[in-house]
């Protein structure tokens, strides 16, 4: 009986804990996250909706980050631990050219992690912190594969307007996949 109760509470904490949204941290990424960049650069659930490959090595983390994540100009850790190591990614790119009033955002969280709102805390972090140390920027887009629902969810739980659906718009894994294109037009429009 005790055992039992031992392991209905146990469940209980479990659930309690992936319905608390926990404190998030964005921070630049240093060449020392790469053990907690692994957890989800070598996770093909995590990847799949990237079009980078799957990483299979420390080494071609290690080479990603060098290669992709040091030099971008705004890839920000997602960490929730006091120890600061790394449980996702968001990244948030500026449009090619002229076109400087418009960025794209993209995000990708730790397997073990998802469910419990990290994503959307750190996707509504960054775009405060992008329309406040960009002047310029109008527009931040997102594109999610239709069928990535979970991707979805955070965008519109975030506040991002859902503007079209675009027909074999990216080649993902060699298949050309229909994305939906979000939007969000200031950090005013977000929902807190
Ligand atoms: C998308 C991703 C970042 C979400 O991370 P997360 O921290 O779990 O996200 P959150 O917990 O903030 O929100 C996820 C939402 O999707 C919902 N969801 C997840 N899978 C779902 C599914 N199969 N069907 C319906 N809803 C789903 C969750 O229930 C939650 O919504 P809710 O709060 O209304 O219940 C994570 O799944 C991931 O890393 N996926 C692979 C990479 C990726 O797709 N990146 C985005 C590319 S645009």
């Amino acid at each position: 009986m005790d055992q039992h109760m031992g392991v209905a509470s146990k469940e209980e904490e479990d659930r309690e804990e992936k319905r608390t949204v926990p404190e998030i941290t964005l921070r630049p990424f240093t060449l020392s996250d790469v053990d907690g960049f692994m957890t989800w650069a070598t996770d093909d659930r995590v990847m799949r909706f990237s079009r980078r490959p799957t990483c299979t090595t420390k080494d071609e983390c290690l080479t990603h980050m060098k290669d992709l994540i040091m030099p971008h100009p705004w890839c920000r850790a997602i960490c929730i631990e006091d120890d600061g190591r790394p449980v996702g990614l968001v990244s948030v790119t500026p449009a090619p050219g002229a076109d400087v009033h418009r960025a794209s955002i993209g995000f990708g969280v730790a397997y073990d992690y998802w469910g419990r709102g990290i994503a959307t805390a750190a996707v509504k972090k960054a775009a405060s912190a992008v329309f406040e140390e960009w002047p310029l920027l109008e527009r931040l887009d997102a594109i999610a594969e239709v069928n990535n629902t979970a991707s979805r969810r955070v965008l519109e739980k975030a506040g991002f307007q859902r503007e079209a659906v675009l027909k074999s718009y990216l080649v993902l894994r060699g298949e050309s996949m229909d994305m939906v294109m979000y939007c969000l037009l200031s950090a005013d429009s977000m929902v807190r």
